[in-house]
């Protein structure tokens, strides 16, 4: 075989190697710049939601946890995952733009389904933003279907957050 032809494997492992080296495990407190810088970059965060406040309920509960995905020690990906005693909920799912297109969001969802079947709870539910399109693409992808109910909310607190 003449040089320059052929498959070249070194390249094609290191970049299969990229694309599969998404470390999985629990948010540590050193990881909240970056958890809520990635929040801020993929428009998740919303003057009514605090996110380090969303951040500190989810480390106080036992019903629920934040996964992050790092890639070489730089976290790239989130996924909030809890439940309520009936149903599990998915939030702040989120890829660093850059790693988009590889498979993390999925494996992040499986993340969070797992840690949900592990504690029994028999479904998964989540919120999409109406104008979010492309999120509904990606659960459809996996599996999800849209649910025929419509979903109220309700301040508990003195004020209401403007637009919330
Ligand atoms: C939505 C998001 C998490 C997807 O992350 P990702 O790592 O690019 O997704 P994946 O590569 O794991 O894609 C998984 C599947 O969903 C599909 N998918 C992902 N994004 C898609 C899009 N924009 N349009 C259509 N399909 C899409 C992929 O085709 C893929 O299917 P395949 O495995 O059969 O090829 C990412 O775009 C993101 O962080 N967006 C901003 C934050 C956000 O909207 N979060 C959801 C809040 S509800």
């Amino acid at each position: 075989m003449s040089a320059g032809t052929g498959p070249r494997p070194q390249r094609r492992i290191r970049s299969y190697l990229n694309v599969m080296s998404l470390h999985v495990r629990d948010f540590r407190e050193a990881d909240r710049k970056a958890v809520v810088s990635l929040w801020d970059a993929c428009a998740l965060t919303r003057p009514w939601n605090d996110p380090d406040g969303d951040i500190d309920l989810a480390l106080r509960s036992r019903e629920a946890t934040l996964l992050v995905g790092s890639s070489q020690d730089v976290i790239v990906a989130t996924v909030m995952v809890g439940h309520d005693g009936h149903r599990g909920w998915v939030y702040y799912l989120a890829v660093d733009a850059r790693h988009r297109g590889h498979g993390h969001g999925r494996e992040m969802m499986a993340e969070a389904e797992l840690w949900l079947a592990s504690r029994r709870i028999p479904k998964v539910q989540l919120m999409v933003r109406a104008d979010n399109a492309d999120a509904g693409h990606l659960y459809e992808t996996l599996g999800y279907e849209r649910q025929k109910v419509s979903v109220f909310g309700k301040w508990l607190g003195p004020e209401r957050p403007q637009d919330g």
